[in-house]
């Protein structure tokens, strides 16, 4: 067998879902037993809310290589020390949600990058149900301190975010959650729904409409929370974390730029996070599912993509929300596709781990790549012309996978500022992505 076949039949692993591993380490303590979790990812970002779980009393192991078990109930207690959540945006936010529903104090800050992106949107929610949240740097910014509240103090709610997002959806739904009382949160948009899914395994009074996959696109989120009657008893998680799409997304990219086929097995393949795969149908990728199969009500396949005639494709608003963290990749594939590809209504991608939208098009126009950048997305005209020249990542994990995907095709000479940032959410993405187009 050729070293091309094998690699195709073996397929390459990618490492668990981050979303889905922050989650079931934040909840596997809430729970009444020890949760039993496998497959979490070992990255940067996880290890920052592992540590914060710590700081706050959880007992969360250190070796992560095989089933991780997190005993529960933890008597979580104010935090003596800063908890540092790095470089990542899922740990303050949701983990706020968290902290401000127990009524425990802690100080929470993060890296350069983290202190750029806006807190507002989560503290003025939590704010307005009674929580004591004092900025301590830039107002609207981490470093924020959360006080310590009598029980019983927190109120009530119905929040209707301005954006979707899953990170304020839980971490009010978490607020309500661990305060005890109802929480209604009501998204003008399509987020993932990875909170409310662990909560329903977990016998949480959790209420919410899965979206399906034939669900209109356009269709908000309404999820409740309702302690009412419910005796607070969190069962713990017996859970097999995903592959994570959003790392397997870059490697499709590298393989269909490379006009290769590629297996990715044990995939996520929650409906709301599924749009990047919906896309490259569109753009002529041929995509199968193999052996569907789920754990804690999360999908997961064995994925097989192929190149088929590439066209070039449109990515409109209502689709954002399902696909938010493959933009770069998708504007990667974008790039070698000749032709004009547009996104749009993604004005979100400007307060990641940087403003990606500009890094983006900086550095495709830095390659020599005909590109347009707009308030809300970016026009893109692809081409096969080999592509030279350094990027800058920003230190930003999926500005560095985008045009990784594309600089280990033969023709393309480009150079990095930083190849190291992957770690928050993809450690061996260098040596995944050469074997994806066949190094
Ligand atoms: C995440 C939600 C998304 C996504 C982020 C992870 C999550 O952000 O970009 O990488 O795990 O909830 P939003 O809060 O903007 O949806």
């Amino acid at each position: 067998m050729s070293e091309r076949t094998a690699t195709e039949v073996e397929g390459i692993r990618v490492p668990g879902d981050k979303s889905l591993s922050h989650r079931a380490l934040m909840l596997a303590p809430l729970a009444r037993g020890t949760s039993r979790i496998r497959g979490i990812l070992d990255a940067d970002d996880v290890r920052s809310t592992a540590g914060c779980l710590r700081t706050l009393g959880a007992r969360v192991p250190e070796d992560w290589s095989g089933e991780v078990e997190v005993p529960g109930p933890a008597e979580l207690h104010d935090a003596s020390e800063d908890l540092d959540c790095g470089n990542s945006g899922t740990t303050a936010r949701i983990l706020s949600g968290i902290i401000a529903g127990l009524g425990v104090e802690a100080r929470l800050d993060g890296d350069a990058s983290l202190r750029r992106r806006p807190m507002e949107r989560i503290v003025y929610p939590l704010q307005a149900m009674g929580a004591k949240i004092d900025y301590e740097g830039e107002e609207g910014h981490l470093p924020f301190r959360i006080h310590s509240r009598a029980t019983g103090s927190l109120r009530t709610m119905r929040h209707i975010p301005k954006v979707a997002s899953a990170q304020v959806k839980s971490c009010m739904l978490l607020a309500g959650l661990a305060g005890g009382v109802r929480m209604e949160v009501v998204e003008p948009g399509r987020s993932r729904d990875h909170t409310e899914r662990l909560l329903e395994a977990m016998g949480a009074p959790v209420e919410y409409h899965p979206v399906g996959e034939d669900a209109p696109l356009d269709e908000g989120t309404h999820v409740t929370l309702d302690p009412e009657g419910w005796d607070g008893r969190l069962e713990p998680l017996d859970f097999d974390v995903p592959g994570d799409l959003s790392s397997a997304a870059f490697l499709a990219v590298a393989a269909l730029a490379a006009g290769r086929p590629i297996r990715l097995p044990g995939v996520g393949l929650n409906p709301t996070r599924s749009g990047f795969l919906d896309v490259i149908r569109r753009a002529g990728a041929r995509v199968e599912v193999h052996d569907e199969r789920s754990s804690c009500g999360e999908p997961r396949g064995d994925l097989r993509v192929e190149a088929g005639e590439l066209r070039p494709f449109r990515v409109e608003p209502a689709e954002i929300p399902t696909l938010l963290d493959e933009v770069p990749a998708l504007v990667a594939l974008a790039a070698r596709i000749p032709g004009e590809s547009e996104i749009r209504g993604a004005e979100e991608l400007r307060v990641k781990e940087s403003d990606r939208l500009a890094l983006l098009a900086e550095n495709l126009d830095g390659l020599g790549v005909d590109v347009e950048e707009r308030e809300d997305g970016l026009r893109v005209s692809g081409s096969e012309e080999p592509l030279r020249g350094s990027v800058r990542t920003g230190g930003d994990h999926r500005i560095a996978m985008a045009f990784g995907a594309l600089s280990e095709l033969p023709a393309n000479r480009i150079e990095f500022d930083d190849r190291e940032c992957v770690g928050v959410s993809y450690p061996g993405f260098w040596e995944d992505v050469r074997r994806a187009v066949g190094g």
